[in-house]
Formats: C-alpha cells, sequence, structure tokens
C-alpha cells in the first residue's frame, strides 16, 4: 500500500494513526463483538466515547464549564444559520468582518434573519490583507460580532483576537487545533469537523452558557444550542462514528504533546513553504506577510498555462490535491495538522524541480 501525500482543503487528511486504530477497531470495537458503528448512540459504549471525546478537547482547548460543547450535525454552513437564529435576539442586529468568501457566505445567511452590518471588508484587496481593527465601524447594539479567523480559501488569518464589546462569534472551521488559543474571549465557536477535528459529517460548537436559551421561537430545534446543550448532543441520533474518529484524534493530538507542539511544528511547515515561494520567481503568494495562513497557502505559477502540468505531475509524484479553489484558481496547499513536515518537504522539492524544469 502507498499512501500520498494529501493535501486537500477539507475533507483533509487524517493522522494514520487514527486511521489504523479505526482499522484495527472496525469489525469489533474492543471486544464488544460488533462495529462501533452498530452500536445505539445511547449505548454505555458510544455515551462513552462521546464523554471522553469531549473531556480530551476540553483539555487540548483549555474549555472551562462556563462553556457547552457540542456535536452537532450540518457542517459550518448550517451554523451560518444557527449563530443569527440562536442569538439576534430582540434587536435582530449584528456585526460581520467580510475577509472573504467564507465571511461572504455567513453574511449572506446573517441577512435573511437580520439587520447585518458589515463592519469592514478586504474585498478591495482581493482579500489579501485584514482590515486593521481601528478601521472598524462597529454598529449600535449588535447581537454579536461574527468573524473568520481563517479564510480557507484567500489564506488569510488572524493573528490577533478583536476586542469588542458584543460577544465574539468566530468561523473557525480552519484554524481549530492548529494553535493554542483563548476560549474565554469568545462567546462562540464553531467549526466543520473535516479539516483538524476527524472526518466530515460533524460540526462542533462550544458556547458560553450565557448565551443559551436565548434563539428565535422559529429556530428549527435541530438548530437550537440549547436544546442540544440540554440534551447532550443527543438530542437526535448524533453521527456515532465521526465522533468516535474525532475522538481518537483528539488523543493523538494530547499524545503529540498538546496544541502548543502542534503549533510548532504548524509554523516550521508554513514557514519553510512561505520561504520556497517567496524565494522564486516562479511562485507567488498574494497574501499581506503579517495574516499569511498557517494551514492553507494559495500559490500561482508564473505562467498559468503551466497549472495543468504542474497538477497532473505532481499527482504523478504521490502529491494530491493541489488544486487552488474554482473560484480563485492557481494552486493551494492545504497544511493541516495530519499533514506532515515530510509531506511539505516533499512539495517544495517537487515545486523546485518542477521551476527548473519547465519555468
Ligand atoms: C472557514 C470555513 N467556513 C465554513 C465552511 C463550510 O463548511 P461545511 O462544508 O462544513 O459546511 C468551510 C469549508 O471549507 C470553511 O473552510
Amino acid at each position: 500500500m502507498t499512501r500520498c501525500y494529501n493535501f486537500c482543503a477539507g475533507p483533509a487528511s487524517l493522522p494514520e494513526p487514527v486511521l489504523e486504530t479505526a482499522r484495527d477497531e472496525l469489525l469489533d470495537w474492543h471486544g464488544r463483538g460488533l462495529s462501533l458503528m452498530e452500536m445505539s448512540h445511547r449505548s454505555p459504549e458510544v455515551m462513552g466515547v462521546a464523554q471522553r471525546a469531549e473531556q480530551t478537547l476540553r483539555e487540548l482547548l483549555g474549555v472551562s464549564q462556563d462553556y457547552a460543547v457540542l456535536f452537532l450535525q450540518g457542517g459550518a454552513s448550517t451554523q451560518f444559520s444557527a449563530v443569527p437564529l440562536n442569538l439576534l435576539g430582540e434587536h435582530r442586529r449584528a456585526d460581520y468582518v467580510n475577509t472573504g468568501q467564507w465571511s461572504k457566505k455567513a453574511i449572506a445567511e446573517g441577512r435573511r434573519y437580520g439587520d447585518i452590518n458589515v463592519v469592514a471588508s478586504s474585498e478591495d484587496t482581493r482579500f489579501s490583507t485584514i482590515p486593521p481593527r481601528d478601521t472598524w465601524q462597529l454598529g449600535a447594539d449588535a447581537a454579536y460580532l461574527h468573524y473568520t479567523p481563517n479564510e480557507t480559501i484567500g489564506g488569510v488569518e488572524f493573528f490577533w483576537t478583536p476586542q469588542v464589546d458584543a460577544p465574539l462569534v468566530a468561523d473557525m472551521s480552519s484554524t481549530l487545533l492548529s494553535r493554542p488559543i483563548g476560549v474565554d474571549d469568545f462567546g462562540v465557536i464553531y467549526a466543520g469537523a473535516q479539516k483538524n477535528i476527524g472526518p466530515a459529517g460533524l460540526t462542533l460548537v462550544i458556547v458560553r452558557r450565557d448565551l443559551l436559551g436565548r434563539a428565535h421561537a422559529l429556530c428549527p430545534a435541530m438548530l437550537n444550542w440549547q436544546i442540544a446543550a440540554d440534551n447532550d448532543s443527543m438530542y437526535n441520533t448524533p453521527p456515532t462514528f465521526a465522533l468516535y474518529l474525532s475522538g481518537l484524534v483528539f488523543d493523538w493530538l494530547q499524545e503529540g504533546g498538546g496544541l502548543a507542539a502542534m503549533e510548532a511544528c504548524n509554523r516550521r511547515k508554513a514557514q519553510k513553504l512561505y520561504a520556497a515561494i517567496d524565494h522564486s520567481d516562479f511562485y507567488a503568494n498574494p497574501v499581506e506577510l503579517a495574516s499569511r495562513s498557517l494551514m492553507n497557502i494559495p500559490f500561482t505559477l508564473a505562467d498559468p498555462a503551466l497549472d495543468q502540468q504542474f497538477l497532473a505531475e505532481a499527482e504523478r509524484a504521490g502529491l494530491l490535491n493541489l488544486k487552488g479553489h474554482r473560484s480563485v484558481g492557481g494552486m493551494r496547499a492545504s497544511i493541516y495538522n495530519a499533514v506532515s513536515e515530510a509531506a511539505v518537504d516533499a512539495l517544495i522539492a517537487f515545486m523546485r524541480d518542477f521551476e527548473q524544469h519547465r519555468g
């Protein structure tokens, strides 16, 4: 068996030890004579897996009991609706920062439910910057401020936490677990699982408990965080296998030294790749230096006519999913936690070789 290096933006690479454990336990989970996939979500086994996953996640991120940890479904996109439905309250106004395609989607969905004020936008720089905090035009009475700490498509990341009076709501889909964060700075953190958490199908919401119980009367039960919290995320059948795999990923992170160790590795990986891009006249990354993502690194070739050839040769070399998002073109290497330093080294060597032969 040959496993390739996978730079997919999501569903992304999973740690090999996690896949190996899942393989070994697939038919007979812990001697129970059946797969975890085949067990009731109310069984002590599955409830235990869910509780352990939550506990390990709390330890990794430092999540206090002031916050509920919810394991939901519907992806981060469903939270674009759940956030306003749970938080807008009576004034029905909220602030949003627009730093890219995912911010725009959250804003568009928010506008279905309330008066959304875009406090700042970097669209005029083609989303290659982050608008400085002192330029933001905050609205009065905003129920919350929503932003996207890492824009997966543009490769732009906040390395500072906005200070605002309203509760801070963050779509952390493509940055959560890549480095330590101060959870207490946030009202709500949400993320689709399929980058650093686990497989697609699971959505994580971490919500400060005082923000529960504010949902609009028409908020569907399945989107209501209070109902999810009251039912330990088991109001309906949860995605048990995705939860189990995510728990294995959390164990893997903890065994590897936690998020500080992960951050050190992620910074090394990103620095190498940016250096390779910057030291070449053939490759380019458009993002301002201070906001370059650690997780998603878009880059272009000097001659876009070579894009297809680059992708085809990369694939032959075992380097997969380097095509940029269809809305921006070019290339993108997503180097999430499970993408090893060896994978990044192999990509850099390939890029140098391609430049020499075709550039
Ligand atoms: C930052 C960000 N937000 C939201 C989404 C949408 O996530 P989902 O597909 O889980 O709905 C993505 C998907 O890549 C993302 O990267």
